[in-house]
């Protein structure tokens, strides 16, 4: 069966049930402002689901064009994508559980319709939660076991996180897989029942919990049933609503994977004829293990990118517009990592014309071919400027010390490399728009060999700190443990200036700046020195800083260009790319250096005693401290 004919057959059976078929909505929703974009079929509908009169009726069907990016790494195993549509059935406040199961079941097995193996088919049920006060779904288990008993099957029951027995068909789960919505932050919501089909029945009886079978793939998720009869409110409450609705979300992709004996969605019509362009376009082959991943993800990607587009989006820096263009340039690095050297995106978005055109005619818009040509270019632009700056950090011979360091003479990166290159990896993440393996494929082509684990774990960290900080931002909530964590990180930053002055006084003007990582807790500083410091000297150190602190000095903050903050005597990083202006933040008598802030506003505002934890090598000529306030 083609997806055209699944998506056909789903809408003429609920038509025989008395729905009346409503076309997709748009990707971008037009009554919901808490999501970016359709994650699912209910999202149009919500106030209908809320009580509001739909002027076609209590039963509708349709098949909903969707986009979800919350699963964008998975995407290029065997069944995550960012585009893809949903089959549902909708009972506003007219039937519920029992003809939502009783007609799932219907069209699941009925040879009539998709004809599918009902041996094959394992349901899960909501096994209740307590703390959101809603009970386990023993009528949905009933109504289960009924159909089962249609084939002459004694469905067993299998409790929550237990392991598969012999007869068991029905697995009740909690709260985090069957209670579905709301879809953003509100809304209607309600526990759900979801239908799995056995991929690989020749393994005989299911091992394991219903989780690991999901997990090795074993048992696809074609459908859900919801219940929704609750609405979520502001306060995190579940209250019942006035109306007992049924949404049901039918994956296309995967049922017709399922249908077509596949395990693998990439496997199906909707998608085969745009990697066979990936392969032409490439020239290399599907089959070859390495190049699966990387054509999957420029076809899903490209995909979906077409879709929104058609809706209205053209890519940006933020929002929608940035999810867009993300989309864009990680299929075109993976176009990349397949060996593509030409504009392609075009080429493929034709391809997904044609298997959609007839169905949504918004994708045959010119414009749309456009706007990914244009954004291909652009990446291209910045592609070029994000790899000539890696290419300018590692090898400027007037005093990069990536370079002095290591270039020339060992191979083997110091470990402040890992800081710098998680640094350079973000910037160029947010900059260029590159993805972080790209900035490492591009670090290891100088032949330097360094830590990956520890830059990627780096990064994660700034990415995390980075969404945190523009959540609760764009929140408004800048309130209790972060504005802390912030203000103990100013405070220590302000103290990292401080003790670099004073290891100059105390060690020479040799020593500068390494590299430093600095936290609500602690510094973290490498600085450049050849030997042990002694005990006397991180005394010294010590004495200076608190002398610092205890003076309470005025912070003093100027703009200038970096040659007069080096006339000034400002300590900087030498060789280091500044802009025409540079902040220099001075601490008079005691330190002054470039440094782009924040900063405590007096020397008394540190608050606390410095201390020095920890004096030990970091890599050769680089000793490392780590540093706190007590
Ligand atoms: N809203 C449910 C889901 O997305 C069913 O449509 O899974």
């Amino acid at each position: 069966m083609t997806a055209n004919e699944l998506r056909k057959k789903y809408l003429e059976f609920f038509q025989s049930k008395g729905h009346a078929v409503i076309p997709s909505a748009p990707v971008l929703p037009e009554n919901d402002p808490t999501v970016l974009f359709t994650t699912a079929g209910m999202h149009p509908l919500v106030p209908y689901l809320m009580g509001e009169k739909h002027p076609l009726g209590k039963r509708l069907a349709d098949a909903q064009k969707c986009i979800r990016t919350g699963d964008i790494d998975d995407v290029g195993d065997n069944r995550h994508l960012t585009f893809f549509e949903m089959l549902g059935n909708w009972s506003l406040g007219d039937y519920f559980k029992r003809e939502a199961i009783e007609w799932s079941w219907e069209f699941m097995t009925d040879s009539k319709w998709l004809g599918l193996d009902p041996k094959r088919i394992f349901v899960t049920v909501f096994a209740g939660d307590k703390e959101a006060g809603v009970d386990r779904d023993n009528d949905s288990i009933e109504i289960w076991k009924e159909q089962y008993k249609k084939i002459g099957m004694e469905a067993g029951v299998c409790e929550l996180d237990k392991k598969a027995e012999k007869n068991s068909r029905i697995f009740l789960l909690g709260k985090e897989d069957n209670f579905w919505g709301p879809a953003g932050e509100t809304g209607p919501c309600g526990p759900c029942t979801e239908m799995f089909y056995d991929v690989w029945p020749e393994e005989g009886e299911l091992q394991g919990t219903h989780d690991e079978l999901v997990k090795q793939f074993r048992l696809m998720e074609i459908w859900n049933d919801v219940f929704m009869e609750f609405n979520k409110s502001a306060e995190g409450k579940f209250e019942k609503m006035a109306q007992q609705n049924v949404d049901t979300g039918m994956g296309l992709e995967r049922t017709v994977t399922v249908l077509s004996g596949k395990e693998n969605v990439f496997d199906t019509d909707l998608f085969l004829p745009i990697i066979q362009e990936v392969e032409k376009l490439s020239g290399k082959s599907y089959q070859d293990e390495e190049y699966k991943k990387p054509m999957r993800i420029v076809a899903d990607h490209i995909k979906a990118a077409v879709f929104i587009i058609a809706d209205g989006v053209e890519p940006s820096n933020v929002q929608r517009g940035y999810v867009l263009r993300r989309l864009i340039r990680r299929a075109v690095r993976q176009g990349h990592v397949l060996g593509i050297k030409e504009n392609f995106t075009t080429k493929i978005a034709k391809v997904v014309q044609k298997i959609y055109g007839a169905v949504y005619p918004e994708i045959l818009r010119e414009n749309i071919l456009n706007v990914l040509e244009e954004e291909e270019n652009k990446f291209a632009k910045t592609l070029a400027s994000g790899l000539l700056k890696i290419e300018k950090y590692l090898s400027n011979p007037e005093g990069n010390f990536i370079y002095r360091k290591f270039g020339n003479e060992t191979q083997q990166a110091p470990s402040y490399f890992n800081t710098d290159a998680a640094e350079l990896s973000f910037d160029l993440y947010q900059t260029n728009g590159f993805p972080l393996e790209m900035s490492l494929e591009e670090l290891k082509k100088t032949g330097i060999t360094f830590d990956e684990e520890k830059i990627k774990e780096k990064f994660n960290e700034k990415l995390k700190q980075h969404q945190e900080l523009s959540r609760t931002a764009s929140a408004g909530m800048f309130k209790g443990g972060l504005a802390d964590t912030m203000e103990k990180t100013t405070a220590l930053h302000t103290t990292a200036h401080l003790m670099l002055a004073g290891l100059r006084k105390v060690l020479g003007e040799g020593v500068h700046q390494k590299g430093s990582n600095i936290n609500g807790e602690r510094i973290r500083f490498d600085f450049s020195y050849g030997e042990k410091m002694t005990d006397d000297q991180k005394k010294a150190v010590e004495d200076y800083v608190n002398a610092a602190i205890k003076e309470n000095v005025k912070v003093i903050m100027s703009e200038m260009t970096p040659e007069e903050a080096r006339e000034a005597g400002a300590e900087g990083e030498f060789g280091h790319k500044y802009g025409e202006l540079v902040k220099v933040y001075e601490i008079p008598g005691f330190s002054k250096e470039i440094c782009g802030g924040p900063h405590v506003k007096n020397t008394g505002d540190i608050k606390g005693v410095f201390k020095i934890a920890k004096e030990e090598s970091s890599s050769a000529g680089v000793r490392r401290i780590k540093a706190t306030l007590v």
